[in-house]
C-alpha cells in the first residue's frame, strides 16, 4: 500500500469530511505513485459537486488560490505550491458516435472508474478520514501495473469508441512506460482505427510528440504501424515501410532505418525538433526512389524533396509553421553533407561552406548525422564515426580561425552600390556572391580590406568603375 505523503491530502481529507462527501484521488497520480514517478497533477473525484469541493478547499488554504471552474463540465482547477489539482464530480458518461463530446450524468465512484481509459488509470485512493489511504481497484489495475500491461477496464470496443484518442494514449503509455498492450485491447485498436478521424489534429500531435520524446520512440511508431493507425495519421511515414527488389538487388527498409535513427538520437538530445528532424530526414525516399542500371537503388535529391514535403506535413499535423519548421527543413536539407564530407578529403573550403550553411545549428546537424549511421558493418560504422570526429575537429579549427558560422560579408550590397554608383541590379548580386565564395573557398580572408580589394577586382571584370 502506498502512502499519500503530501500535506495537501490531509487538507483535502478534512474539507471533504466537513462537506460530508466521499472523495478520492484518482487516475494518473495514483498510477505514478505506484510507479514511483513523481507527479504534480492531482485528479480528485468526489461523489458530489467538484466545483463546491474545490471552492471549499481553496478557502481552507493559505494563501487561498484562485479556482478556475467550468460549470458546463462540472470541473474545477486550482494551483497550490507547484501542484495542479483538478476536481470533478463522479460521472457516468456515454458518448455520441460522431463526437468526442459526452453526455454526462452524476454517478458513483464505480461509474466513474468504469468510464476511464485503462485499468492502470482507474485506481482510486480514498481521502475521507475514516478510509484514508484505502485503494479501490475494481479492475486489478495494480496487477496490470506489476505485469506491465495496458488494458481497458470495459470491453475495449466501448472504451475506444467512447473516446478514440485513447487508442493513441494506449500506444503512448506503452511507449513511455515500456508496457505491453493486452491482446484484446490491441485488436480493438486495429478494429476501431478509423475512429481516430474524429479526434482533432491537436490532440493527436500531443500524443505523437510524447512518443517522440520517450526514451525509445520506435516502440510507439511500430505499434502505430501494426495497428494501422500510422497510415491514417502519418501516411508519409507509412510509405517508407517495405523493401523492393529488382534484379536481386534490394534497398534497406527506410521505415525501420528511420526508427533506428530516431532511437539513436534520443540519448544525445531532448530537443523535440531535432528528434523530428531524425524522423523526417529520409521522408522523400519513397518519392525519389529509382532503380538505375549499373548503380542499383538511388534516391536522388531526397533531401531537397523532403524539405518541400515538410510544410504540408506540419500544416496537416498542426505542428508550428515558424522557425521550428525552418530548423527541421534545414536539418533535412543538410543531413547528408557531413557524411559526404567525411567520405572525401576534408578540405577547409568544404568545411567553411558547411559551417556557413548550418550556422549555429552545426552541432545539431553533426548529432543527426552520427545517429544516421546505422550500418551493421562494424568496420564501416567505425570508419564513419572516426571521420566525423575529424570533421568536428576541423569545424572547430575553421570556426576559430575564420568565424564563418554567423558570417556576414564584410562588404555588403550597400557599399557595392555606393562605390560604383549603382542602383540595385544583377551586378550587385554577382559581386556579393563572388565575395562570399572567395571567403568560403579560402581565396581571401574574412576581413574588410581583402574583401574591398576583391570587390574592385571583380568589378573591373564586369566592366565597372568606381565613382571616385
Ligand atoms: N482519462 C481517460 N480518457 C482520456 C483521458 C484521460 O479516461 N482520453 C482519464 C484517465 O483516468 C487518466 C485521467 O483521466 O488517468 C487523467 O488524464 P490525463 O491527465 O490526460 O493523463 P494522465 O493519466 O494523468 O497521464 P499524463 O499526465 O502522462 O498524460
Amino acid at each position: 500500500m502506498k502512502k499519500l505523503k503530501d500535506s495537501i491530502f490531509q487538507q483535502l481529507s478534512a474539507v471533504a469530511d466537513q462537506l460530508n462527501v466521499e472523495t478520492y484521488v484518482i487516475g494518473g497520480y495514483v498510477r505514478d505513485l505506484y510507479l514511483e514517478r513523481p507527479s504534480k497533477d492531482i485528479d480528485v473525484v468526489t461523489v458530489g459537486s467538484g466545483i463546491e469541493l474545490a471552492k471549499a478547499v481553496a478557502i481552507s488554504l493559505k494563501p487561498a488560490p484562485n479556482v478556475n471552474y467550468f460549470k458546463n463540465f462540472g470541473t474545477a482547477m486550482l494551483k497550490y505550491n507547484d501542484l495542479e489539482i483538478e476536481f470533478v464530480g463522479a460521472r457516468k458518461e456515454s458518448y455520441q458516435r460522431d463526437s468526442r463530446k459526452p453526455i454526462v450524468e452524476d454517478g458513483s465512484l464505480q461509474d466513474d472508474q468504469n468510464r476511464r481509459d485503462f485499468t492502470i488509470n482507474a485506481l482510486a485512493i480514498c481521502l475521507n478520514a475514516e478510509r484514508f489511504g484505502e485503494l479501490l481497484d475494481p479492475f486489478n489495475g495494480l496487477d496490470d501495473l506489476h505485469n506491465k500491461v495496458i488494458r481497458t477496464p470495459l470491453d475495449p470496443d466501448i472504451t475506444f469508441s467512447d473516446d478514440p484518442l485513447r487508442m493513441m494514449r494506449a500506444i503512448r503509455f506503452a511507449t513511455q512506460l515500456n508496457f505491453e498492450i493486452e491482446a484484446n485491447t490491441f485488436q480493438s485498436i486495429a478494429k476501431n482505427k478509423k475512429r481516430i478521424k474524429i479526434v482533432s489534429a491537436e490532440r493527436i500531435i500531443d500524443e505523437l510528440n510524447k512518443i517522440v520524446m520517450a526514451s525509445k520512440p520506435s516502440t510507439g511508431f511500430k505499434l502505430l504501424e501494426e495497428t494501422g493507425i500510422l497510415e491514417l495519421i502519418f501516411p508519409e511515414l507509412q510509405k517508407m515501410k517495405g523493401i523492393e527488389v529488382v534484379k536481386g538487388i534490394g534497398h534497406k527498409d527506410n521505415f525501420y532505418h528511420t526508427l533506428e535513427v530516431l532511437d539513436r538520437i534520443v540519448p544525445n538530445t531532448d530537443n523535440l525538433w531535432l528528434r523530428w528532424s531524425a524522423l523526417l530526414h529520409d521522408i522523400a525516399k519513397p518519392a525519389t526512389k529509382k532503380f538505375v542500371e549499373g548503380q542499383g537503388w538511388t534516391f536522388h535529391a531526397h533531401n531537397f524533396v523532403g524539405v518541400k514535403m515538410i510544410p504540408k506535413i506540419f500544416r496537416r499535423m498542426k505542428l508550428p509553421l515558424n522557425e521550428k519548421m525552418k530548423y527541421v527543413q534545414k536539418m533535412v536539407q543538410l543531413h547528408m553533407r557531413p557524411i559526404v564530407l567525411s567520405e572525401d578529403v576534408v578540405t577547409d573550403s568544404a568545411v567553411r561552406r558547411l559551417l556557413f550553411e548550418a550556422g549555429d545549428d552545426i552541432d545539431d546537424l553533426m548529432t543527426l548525422c552520427e545517429a544516421d549511421i546505422t550500418s551493421k558493418n562494424e568496420a564501416k560504422a567505425k570508419r564513419y564515426m572516426k571521420n566525423f570526429k575529424l570533421v568536428r575537429k576541423k569545424l572547430k579549427e575553421i570556426e576559430e580561425k575564420d568565424a564563418v558560422r554567423n558570417f556576414q560579408p564584410p562588404v555588403d550590397g550597400g557599399l557595392i552600390m555606393k562605390t560604383f554608383d549603382l542602383q540595385p541590379c544583377r551586378e550587385v548580386g554577382l559581386i556579393k556572391d563572388a565575395i562570399k565564395d572567395a571567403i568560403l573557398d579560402g581565396e581571401i580572408h574574412n576581413n574588410y580590406e581583402e574583401a574591398f580589394e576583391f570587390m574592385l577586382k571583380k568589378a573591373v571584370e564586369l566592366g565597372l568603375k568606381p565613382v571616385n
